[in-house]
């Protein structure tokens, strides 16, 4: 096996530690493994898979007894070839590896609905990265909740890649382009970024355009207006992961494979208006 030695150390491979999601999701995974007297190996891997083998070149040099990964970019055989207890979360990868997540596609067709609730009917979606699997779903969620309200054809998505930034020069794109009442951001950064533009261009949220994001990250509450989102139960998921990955690492058996966590809407300014 490649890793044999043990070492008391786990990897955890994250995407982008810039993303306020992240260092919360880190610090679960770190408390938990921190009571188990494991020390954590934190990966920023800028989204890229060749910065994530890079890192478990690394990681396997240093005999980590375990890897959480929240990439979806690796090929199962790959994975394979590692020999080493695997946790995927957030970002599910194979059916073969246990995994903690939250219910993406339900989350997306709840902030869609919420939006039509109030008042909505054109209803645009900033969709995260294409290769990011969460994103899909979410994506999917929009489609179908759109296609079931009768709002099938007024479907207009953004492309997004989970940050602020870009995201914020997206919408300021499609504002100049098309009309919209309501705006759906894939992950809270973007909805943040999606709010800066459309105050920018002289619009009022949520009277003009209803923004709601999703993760429920402490930024949403800063924002004026405060932003509506879909919250996932982040540190459960971190502190889930580690107690499977614990369990996988001691040889125990789970009790099962696959969870996903429920998401909740959580409803604030960005949203509150008459339907
Ligand atoms: O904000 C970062 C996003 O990437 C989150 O929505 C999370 O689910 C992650 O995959």
């Amino acid at each position: 096996a490649l890793f044999k030695k043990t070492s008391k150390t786990v990897g955890l491979i994250v995407p982008d530690i810039t993303n306020p999601f992240f260092p919360e999701l880190v610090r679960a995974v770190e408390d938990v493994m921190n009571i188990y007297d494991y020390t954590v190996i934190l990966c920023n891997s800028d989204e890229k898979v060749e910065k994530e083998r890079e890192y478990i070149e690394v990681l396997k040099q240093k005999y980590v007894d375990g890897v959480i990964l929240t990439t979806n970019q690796f090929a199962p055989e790959e994975v394979e070839e590692w020999d080493v207890p695997i946790v995927v979360l957030d970002r599910p990868l194979h059916e073969r590896y246990p995994s903690v997540v939250a219910d993406n596609y339900e989350g997306a067709r709840l902030a869609t609905r919420h939006l039509y609730e109030v008042g909505c009917r054109r209803i645009a979606h900033i969709q995260g990265p294409n290769h990011v699997v969460n994103a899909m779903e979410r994506f999917r969620g929009y489609q179908d909740e759109m296609r079931a309200l009768g709002l099938g054809d007024r479907q207009l998505v953004i492309q997004g890649n989970y940050q602020l930034k870009q995201a914020k020069e997206a919408v300021m794109a499609a504002l100049a382009e098309h009309d919209m009442d309501g705006i759906f951001a894939g992950n809270d950064a973007m909805a943040v970024g999606a709010l800066k533009a459309v105050q920018q261009c002289g619009l009022r949220v949520p009277d003009d355009i209803a923004i709601i994001g999703y993760d429920g990250i402490p930024l949403t509450e800063m924002t004026t207006p405060e932003l509506s989102t879909v919250s996932q139960p982040i540190y459960e998921m971190g502190a889930m992961a580690a107690r499977i990955l614990i369990k996988q690492i001691e040889g125990k058996p789970l009790e099962k494979l696959h969870y996903q966590l429920p998401v909740q809407l959580v409803v604030r300014q960005s949203t509150s208006r008459r339907g």
